[in-house]
């Protein structure tokens, strides 16, 4: 069925042309931010520490330089600065989270710090008074350093705590935010944070934290969402997602079964691990479930190292986002692994090998990035297809550049043209109910465990400098063109 958009677009005789057409009016433009990653007033006001300011304070060369995120782009204190970067772009709409511990100090309702709850209400008052829809997500990789304490992510009680924190933000903001994200990325936290330990809170459980883990944020999620369909949509009318971080993934080589199986089991590991039980059945996608358990059984391990959902549990998480919110930066070969090595593992579970290709281009700033806009194309038509065709937003998507990358970022913002072209295939040609668009990020900030030596920004930084300034590269230039226009000009953009 062709969808509104598509029903009200003419095909330009000669065929289909993207640069000629505008984007579906109402179309989400936004730029993403996260708490840790700009705020810094890592101790003001009596914000509590979380894991990042542990684990950045503890030293140890696992991020660039021991940088920290202690004063970071200083949003905490010069947000009306950044407020004037996205009126110059021309938003309509902003993500940024909320950092937990700066709102409830030792992650409970026990205490609530009103400063924090005063910060974050200046922002949302000023988006909305500029004419900009905030979008919130309640937490992005900095729990509250006195939950971790008692287990953080890896602990049940966890959920619980989490429902109660989303609950007051919900009674606090929601008469303004109608746009909530729960949990940003929790494949990341999982594998990175709690089982591999390279990021916070560096916990290195192989084989077992990550899965532990993933199901307490799964479940603590669909509390969060229930509460939310109980007790505050009828009166604030929003919509509640988590956003998940997907790479597209084809096989190494297309003819392989073997390849095409491995590439499917790939997907599944990353993407399907949380949005099959979220979207679709409650549950873990079947090959993941197969997988592991077998490879448990080959362990010596009594019972599968992927704990299961009860029956309830299934239908309580089943269904539980009004959207679908995606993080999409890559795309990779994959190839079939046979795996014989004996310590376990999320990545040697899926026995799926993930290969770069050497002629796709590298975002200058993450060796991690290869630049392939067809494939969000592609994911775009997958979720459509796996997920029952959900509303998308797409919550984050960027390039980032070196340390001391020009201004004029001509080639960066090409690469953010062609996924605009690519997203424009997708909403016409795919019929992809594809409704906003956030770039990461809207300041160079601090990148995890590179610290400042990469730059996702559309404006730049100078961290040297105690004022902070923001200044636009080319990109956001651009980008506010693109905003203003609903759509790409042939002609002004043509690089
Ligand atoms: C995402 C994350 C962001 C940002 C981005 C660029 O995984 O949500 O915080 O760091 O990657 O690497």
């Amino acid at each position: 069925m062709a969808s509104a958009a598509n029903a009200s677009f003419a095909p330009a005789s000669g065929g289909w042309d993207p640069e000629d057409v505008s984007f579906p009016s109402g179309f989400a433009w936004g730029a993403a931010t996260a708490a840790y990653q700009v705020e810094g007033g890592w101790n003001a006001d009596g914000k509590g520490p979380n894991v990042w300011d542990t684990f950045t304070h503890q030293g140890g060369d696992r991020v660039f330089k021991n940088q920290t995120g202690d004063v970071a782009c200083g949003s905490y204190t010069l947000w009306e600065e950044d407020l004037k970067c996205i009126k110059q772009l021309g938003l309509t709409h902003y993500r940024f989270s909320l950092s937990w511990s700066r709102l409830l100090p030792d992650g409970t309702t026990g205490f609530i710090n009103q400063k924090g709850v005063d910060y974050y209400n200046k922002i949302i008052n000023d988006l909305l008074a500029n004419g900009v829809v905030p979008m919130v997500t309640l937490y992005h990789f900095d729990l509250p350093q006195h939950l971790e304490d008692q287990g953080g992510w890896s602990s049940d009680a966890i959920i619980d705590t989490f429902d109660s924190y989303a609950q007051f933000c919900f009674s606090t903001f929601g008469d303004q935010v109608k746009l909530w994200i729960t949990i940003n990325e929790p494949y990341i936290v999982a594998k990175d944070g709690y089982e591999r330990g390279i990021v916070a809170p560096g916990v290195v459980e192989p084989g077992t934290g990550a899965y532990r883990t993933a199901r307490n944020m799964i479940k603590a999620h669909a509390k969060a969402w229930h509460s939310y369909n109980l007790l505050f949509r009828r009166t604030q009318h929003g919509f509640v997602s988590i956003a998940l971080n997907s790479d597209w993934a084809e096989p190494l080589d297309p003819t392989c079964l073997a390849d095409q199986e491995a590439t499917k089991r790939y997907m599944a590991f990353c993407l399907g691990w949380f949005a099959e039980p979220i979207f679709i059945s409650g549950d873990y996608p079947d090959v993941m479930k197969s997988q592991i358990s077998a490879r448990s059984a080959k362990e010596g391990y009594q019972s599968s190292r992927l704990p299961e959902f009860t029956e309830e549990e299934k239908m309580m998480i089943k269904g539980t986002a009004d959207f679908f919110a995606l993080n999409y930066y890559t795309t990779r070969k994959v190839k079939h692994q046979e795996n014989t090595h004996s310590e376990p593992s999320v990545s040697r579970d899926r026995e799926a090998e993930q290969i770069m290709d050497h002629s796709w281009p590298r975002a200058p700033g993450s060796s991690w990035l290869a630049v392939v806009p067809w494939g969000l194309r592609k994911l775009l038509k997958y979720i459509k297809d796996m997920y029952n065709n959900p509303i998308i937003y797409i919550t984050e998507n960027g390039f980032s550049q070196r340390d001391f990358a020009p201004l004029d970022d001509t080639q960066r913002w090409k690469y953010f043209r062609q996924t605009l072209l690519e997203i424009l295939k997708a909403i016409f040609l795919d019929d992809v109910r594809l409704k906003g668009y956030f770039v990461w990020s809207l300041l160079d900030n601090f990148e995890w465990t590179c610290g400042y030596s990469c730059r996702f920004g559309l404006f730049h930084v100078d961290f040297e400098n105690p004022a902070l300034p923001r200044v636009p590269y080319r990109s956001a230039i651009e980008y506010a063109k693109v905003i203003s226009k609903n759509g790409l000009t042939k002609s002004t953009d043509e690089l």
